[in-house]
C-alpha cells in the first residue's frame, strides 16, 4: 500500500491537496489508484470478502458483480443538492444554495475524521478521451473502493491521467466520503453511509465536496457533479455546451452518416435510444452510439458543433432492459459488469423487473430477501430497486460508435428534446428556427421517474432535461443556448426538435410503441436536417403527416391513431402554456426577454 504520493506524481497542487484532505479526514492509509486490471481485481475481491460485494457466477456472468445498497440511499438525492455560487441569485432558483463559506465551515466540520478506520482513494479520472481539446480532467478522492471500482468503469481513471496532467496541468478536485468512520474493533456494515446527506458544488473555484452518500451520481463524481453542474458552468464561461443528451450516429443504406444528440430527463429511455436496434424493413440503415447520458460540446475547425461522450461507461437504469427493450445493453452486460440494487438468482446471476416475461421462480431481491412472485403478488414488493443500475464499459457495446473515443468528437446535425408525457406533447415536430427550438426546450416537462427521491409521475418542468444538473441559474442557462445561435464561431446550427414517446390513449395505453421503431421519427428527423423530408406547418413547428413516415412493415398504426398521435390539443396547449408563463415567471429576473414573447406568440397563433 502506498501511503506517499507515488514518484510519478509531479502535480505539486495536487500532492497538497492530497496532504491536506488526509490531515482533515484522518484516513488509516491512502491509496493512489494507478487504473490498472490488478488494482481493479485487489479492489474487487475485497469488497467481496468484506461482504459488500456478491462475485456472480463466472460461467453465467464472468467478472462480474453484485452490490445493494442502503435502503436509505438509492437514488440521487436533489433535495441535498447544492450550488455555492458567491452571489445567490447565480444560482437561481432551480438550485438549492448556501453561501459557500458557511457551507465549506459546515463540511469541514463533517468531513473532520470522517475516513477514520478506512482507507482513502485517489482517483485521477479524464472526463473524455484523455489529451483530447474537449476532454477535462478530475481527481476525486474517496473513501469507498465500490466509487474507485465504478470510476474506473465509468472514466479513464489512473496513472495515465497523472501523467497527462503533469507538474502544473489544472483538474477538478472531488472529495467524497460516505461519512461512516469506523472506530478501533468497530464492525464494518454491507453499505456504510450517512442519514446527513451533501452533495455540494463551488462553481467559481470549480470544486466539488459530497457527503453521507455511495450511490450513483452523488458520489461517482465525474458524472453529474463534474461532466453536468461544473462543467455547465465551465462551458457558459468558455463558449461551449455540457449537456444531459446521449449521442448517436444514423448511417443510411448509402452510407451517408448524421449524428444526432438528444436531451431526455433521467430514466425515460436515453439507454434505449442510444442503442436501438432499426425494425427489419430499414435493412441497410444502422444506430452506433457514442454516448448515453451526457455530451460536451464545443465549436469544431469547420464551424459545425462538435461532440464527445466524456464518459467511458453506461450506468444505466437495469429494470425495463431486455433483449426486446434493448438487445444491446444486454449484450453489453454479458461481463466485466458491476450491478447495484437488483436481484440475485439462485444459479448466482442477476435478475431485475422487466428482464424476462416470467419471473424465476426464487430469488434474493435487492434488500437481501427472498422473493417469489407469489410474494411479489401479495406484497408488491419487486426484487430490484425501480433505480437499480448496472455499471458497463463502454466498449463492450455491440453498437459502439468507430469515432466514440475521437478526440475532436463527432459533428452534431440535429438535437432532439423529450420528455415522458401521457398528454398533450405531439409524437414528433421540429423548431422553425434555433431560437423557438431553444423555447421548446426551455419549457420541456416530464413526469417524474425513480431515478430520483421524491414523489413519483408528477409533472415538473425539466429544461433541458438539465433542471437537476445545471450548476447555475437557469434564465443564464437559456442566454446562453440563445447566444450560441449567434457565436460567430458556430457557421451551421444543428435542427432542433422535439420527440414524445410516451402519450397515451384514453384507455391509459402507450399509442406509440417506441423503442425500434423509433427509428422510423429518426429516419424523417435526419431526411428533415438533409431537407429530403416533407412536413406541415402547424403551430408548434413542422410536424409529419402520416405518409411522410417509413411504415414498411408495420401493420401497428393507423392515420387515426397516428394523428390522434400528433394531434394539438388546443384546450390543453392553453394550460401547458400557463404552465410555461408560470416556470418563467419563477426565472423571471434572469429570463431572456425572447422566451416570455415566444410564449405570447404561440398563445396568439394556438388561438387563431
Ligand atoms: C442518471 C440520471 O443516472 O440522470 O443518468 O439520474
Ligand atoms: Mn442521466
Amino acid at each position: 500500500m502506498t501511503q506517499a504520493a507515488p514518484d510519478y506524481v509531479r502535480n505539486t497542487k495536487l500532492k497538497a491537496w492530497v496532504t491536506e484532505v488526509a490531515a482533515l479526514t484522518q484516513p488509516d492509509q491512502i491509496v493512489w489508484c494507478d487504473g490498472s486490471q490488478e488494482e481493479y481485481d485487489r479492489l474487487c475481491n475485497l469488497l467481496v470478502d468484506a461482504g459488500k460485494m456478491i462475485r456472480l457466477n463466472p460461467a453465467k456472468r464472468p467478472n462480474s458483480f453484485l452490490a445493494c445498497s442502503d435502503p436509505s440511499d438509492v437514488a440521487r438525492v436533489e433535495d441535498r443538492t447544492y450550488i455555492c455560487s458567491a452571489n445567490k441569485e447565480d444560482a437561481g432558483p432551480n438550485n438549492n444554495w448556501e453561501d459557500p463559506a458557511k457551507m465549506k465551515d459546515k463540511l469541514t466540520g463533517l468531513f473532520k475524521g470522517s475516513m477514520r478506520g478506512r482507507t482513502m482513494y485517489v482517483i485521477p479520472f479524464s472526463m473524455g478521451p484523455i489529451g483530447s481539446p474537449i476532454a477535462h480532467i478530475g481527481v476525486e478522492i474517496s473513501d469507498s473502493a465500490y466509487v474507485a471500482i465504478n470510476m474506473r468503469i465509468m472514466t479513464r481513471m489512473g496513472r495515465a491521467v497523472i501523467d497527462q496532467l503533469g507538474s502544473d496541468g489544472h483538474f477538478v478536485p472531488c472529495l467524497h466520503s460516505i461519512g461512516a468512520p469506523l472506530e478501533a474493533g468497530q464492525q464494518d456494515v454491507r453499505w456504510p453511509c450517512n442519514p446527513t446527506k451533501y452533495i455540494v458544488h463551488f462553481p467559481e473555484t470549480r470544486e466539488i465536496w459530497s457527503y453521507g452518500s455511495g450511490y450513483g451520481g452523488n458520489a461517482l463524481l465525474g458524472k453529474k457533479c463534474f461532466a453536468l453542474r461544473i462543467a455547465s458552468t465551465m462551458a457558459r464561461d468558455e463558449g461551449w455546451l455540457a449537456e444531459h443528451m446521449l449521442i448517436l450516429g444514423v448511417e443510411s443504406p448509402e452510407g451517408e452518416k448524421n449524428y444526432v444528440a438528444a436531451a431526455f430527463p433521467s430514466a425515460c429511455g436515453k439507454t434505449n435510444f442510444a442503442m436501438l436496434i432499426p425494425p427489419k424493413s430499414f435493412d441497410g440503415w444502422k444506430i452506433t452510439t457514442v454516448g448515453d447520458d451526457i455530451a460536451w460540446i464545443k465549436p469544431g475547425p469547420d464551424g459545425r458543433l462538435y461532440a464527445i461522450n466524456p464518459e467511458a461507461g453506461y450506468f444505466g437504469v437495469a429494470p425495463g432492459t431486455s433483449e426486446k427493450t434493448n438487445f444491446n445493453a444486454m449484450a453489453t452486460l454479458q461481463e466485466n459488469v458491476i450491478f447495484t440494487n437488483v436481484a440475485l438468482t439462485d444459479d448466482g446471476d442477476v435478475w431485475w423487473e422487466g428482464m424476462t416475461k416470467q419471473a424465476p421462480a426464487h430469488l434474493i431481491d435487492w434488500q437481501g430477501q427472498d422473493w417469489t412472485p407469489e410474494i411479489a403478488a401479495s406484497s408488491g414488493r419487486k426484487a430490484a430497486h425501480p433505480n437499480a443500475r448496472f455499471t458497463a464499459p463502454a466498449n463492450q457495446c455491440p453498437s459502439i460508435d468507430k469515432d466514440w473515443e475521437n478526440p475532436a468528437g463527432v459533428p452534431i446535425s440535429a438535437f432532439i428534446f423529450g420528455g415522458r408525457r401521457s398528454t398533450t406533447v405531439p409524437l414528433v415536430y421540429e423548431a422553425f428556427n434555433w431560437n423557438f427550438g431553444v423555447y421548446m426546450a426551455a419549457t420541456l416537462g416530464s413526469e417524474t421517474t425513480a431515478a430520483a427521491t421524491g414523489e413519483m409521475g408528477v409533472i415538473r418542468r425539466d429544461p433541458f432535461a438539465m433542471l437537476p444538473f445545471c450548476g447555475y441559474h437557469m434564465g443564464d442557462y437559456f442566454k446562453h443556448w440563445l447566444h450560441m445561435g449567434r457565436n460567430d464561431k458556430v457557421k451551421e446550427l444543428p435542427h432542433v426538435f422535439t420527440v414524445n414517446w410516451f402519450r397515451q390513449n384514453d384507455n391509459g395505453e402507450f399509442i406509440w410503441p417506441g423503442f425500434g421503431d423509433n427509428m422510423r421519427v429518426l429516419k424523417w428527423i435526419v431526411e428533415r436536417v438533409k431537407g429530403r423530408a416533407a412536413a406541415k406547418e402547424t403551430a408548434l413547428g413542422w410536424m409529419p403527416r402520416f405518409e411522410d413516415i417509413d411504415w414498411t412493415d408495420f401493420s401497428g398504426m393507423t392515420r387515426e391513431q397516428f394523428e390522434e398521435l400528433t394531434r394539438i390539443d388546443n384546450a390543453a396547449w392553453q394550460a401547458e402554456l400557463a404552465l410555461h408563463a408560470e416556470w418563467f415567471e419563477k426565472l423571471k429576473s434572469r429570463l431572456p426577454r425572447e422566451l416570455p414573447l415566444m410564449c405570447e406568440l404561440l398563445e396568439q397563433t394556438l388561438a387563431e
